[in-house]
């Protein structure tokens, strides 16, 4: 479709409309109409301080809020007719508004440009974002503290190298996803910290000559204060770049657990059982449960990352101020919010459902002669060898224990003394799983006690920072 007229706000240079390509290309309507609520909130607080520094007529600021209202409830009830003839969200919303309230429309737009007002509109819009993100990680964090609390003392195998390890708790396997969460929740915190500057007001790029208040417009939009440099003020877009870095690390954090949720819900593992409500069934295998919001969960960072490298590109190399390549900003920045809120409640939902199969994971625990650690330490500490000494000693005994095909635990005390004499039978005491977690009580360490006053910390905190 070619348009015959030339387009009405900037169409009086021109002679004949955009052909039907350009107007494609250009236009960002289809998806910057997300941004209808934050331009109206924007283009109220212009007016209002336009009115209040006599820069226009308060009837005509009064028509204008009213109109920009109208506006708000016909988008909101699907009555607005969004057109690609008007190319965005700004230019739709002011040729209604002309449409509705008539010449007063015409002044809104005095002192300031689209390149600030889509500016604002976007910050506002990210800002509001991180809000959304904190909240889904305190709800996240809530999960995982409720259900390493319920799971202080379960034993589960630690895997270095996904090959058995040591005996952890499970509770404290929770709290390490606690404290990736948490670093999550602090880079949004600080990021929107960073970002809570206005730029409505710099205009096209240099300022207006008129008698504007910035300040007055930042605190009614609910930011700060106003950004300092006009130039900066149309150009940055560092802060949405910084939302997709916190989210590219949230959604990795978020694809780690859902890969392990994945692992231990196999029949092989068989450590969690899935809920229904996060599981679907196979349409040919009547025996299958498949994890797949797990699977999901760890996809994400597949679209995610690409918004980061995505924006990454489009601003590299852009001269200042405003270049049209950034309303390239916008769709992959929406589809990381979406994407990320929801990867954020799935995770939440899944933890909060799992139950744990405490005694599949106690035996999987005990295998892998997972303590063999534990022994060199025992070397060590009650019969004086040293470190390196202990740990040949100790690999003696897996052989031996490899051999039998028993648990080092069930080696009869004539064996292990024909390794080394100064083995005796208190030995015993810390070759069991459990012995072995409650003795790591190093700062940070697995022990049952050391989970709960972890618990006791986060919970603390958070109350504190909210
Ligand atoms: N739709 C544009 C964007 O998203 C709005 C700013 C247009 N400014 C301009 N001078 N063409 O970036």
């Amino acid at each position: 479709m070619t348009t015959k007229s030339s387009n009405e706000m900037w169409g009086g240079r021109f002679a004949s409309g955009p052909a039907a390509i350009m107007e494609e290309i250009n236009a960002s309507i289809d998806f910057d109409k997300r941004l209808y609520g934050e331009d109206i909130d924007g283009s109220k607080a212009h007016a209002a301080m336009l009115v209040e520094r006599g820069i226009i007529a308060a009837e005509d600021g009064a028509r204008i809020a009213e109109g920009l209202e109208t506006i708000r409830t016909e988008i909101l009830e699907g009555r607005f007719a969004f057109s690609r003839r008007h190319e965005d969200i700004h230019m739709n919303v002011e040729a209604r508004l002309a449409e509705l309230i008539g010449p007063a429309a015409g002044r809104l737009h005095t002192a300031r440009s689209r390149n600030d007002q889509v500016a604002v509109d976007f910050r506002l819009h990210v800002k509001a974002a991180f809000g959304q993100v904190e909240a889904g990680l305190l709800a996240f964090i809530a999960a995982l503290l409720d259900k390493a609390e319920a799971h202080a003392e379960t034993v589960m195998p630690g895997f270095t190298h996904l090959q058995v390890a040591q005996p952890v708790t499970f509770g404290h396997h929770c709290l390490a996803y606690v404290e990736m969460a948490a670093r999550d929740l602090s880079r949004c915190r600080d990021a929107r910290t960073r970002m809570d500057e206005c730029p409505l007001g710099a205009a096209a790029l240099a300022g207006t000559g008129f008698p504007i208040d910035r300040h007055r417009t930042a605190a009614d939009l609910g930011f700060r204060e106003p950004t300092r440099n006009s130039l900066d003020s149309v150009s940055d877009r560092d802060y949405a770049i910084e939302f997709l870095a916190m989210a590219s690390i949230a959604a990795m954090h978020l694809s780690r657990l859902a890969e392990e949720i994945v692992i231990w819900s196999t029949p092989q593992f068989g450590f969690v059982k899935l809920s229904d409500a996060f599981s679907t069934g196979s349409s040919i295998m009547p025996q299958k449960k498949n994890p797949d919001a797990a699977e999901l969960v760890r996809a994400k960072p597949g679209r995610i990352n690409g918004a980061l490298v995505s924006l990454l590109t489009v601003m590299k190399g852009l001269p200042l101020t405003y270049s049209k390549d950034m309303q390239e900003d916008k769709e992959q920045v929406f589809d990381a919010i979406d994407s990320l809120a929801l990867a954020l409640a799935a995770s939440t939902g899944m933890v909060r459902d799992m139950e744990m199969q405490v005694e599949a994971m106690a035996r999987a625990a005990g295998h892998g002669f997972s303590t063999a650690t534990d022994l060199a330490d025992w070397l060590v500490r009650e019969a004086g060898l040293p470190f390196r000494e202990a740990h040949h000693v100790t690999g003696r005994a897996v052989a031996l224990a490899e051999e039998y095909q028993v648990g080092l635990e069930a080696l009869p005390l004539d064996v292990l003394k024909s390794i080394d004499a100064r083995i005796d039978e208190r030995v015993y005491a810390v070759l069991s799983v459990e012995a072995s977690v409650r003795s790591r009580r190093s700062f940070g360490g697995t022990a049952p006690d050391n989970v709960r006053s972890q618990i006791a910390y986060w919970r603390a905190r958070l109350a504190e920072d909210a």
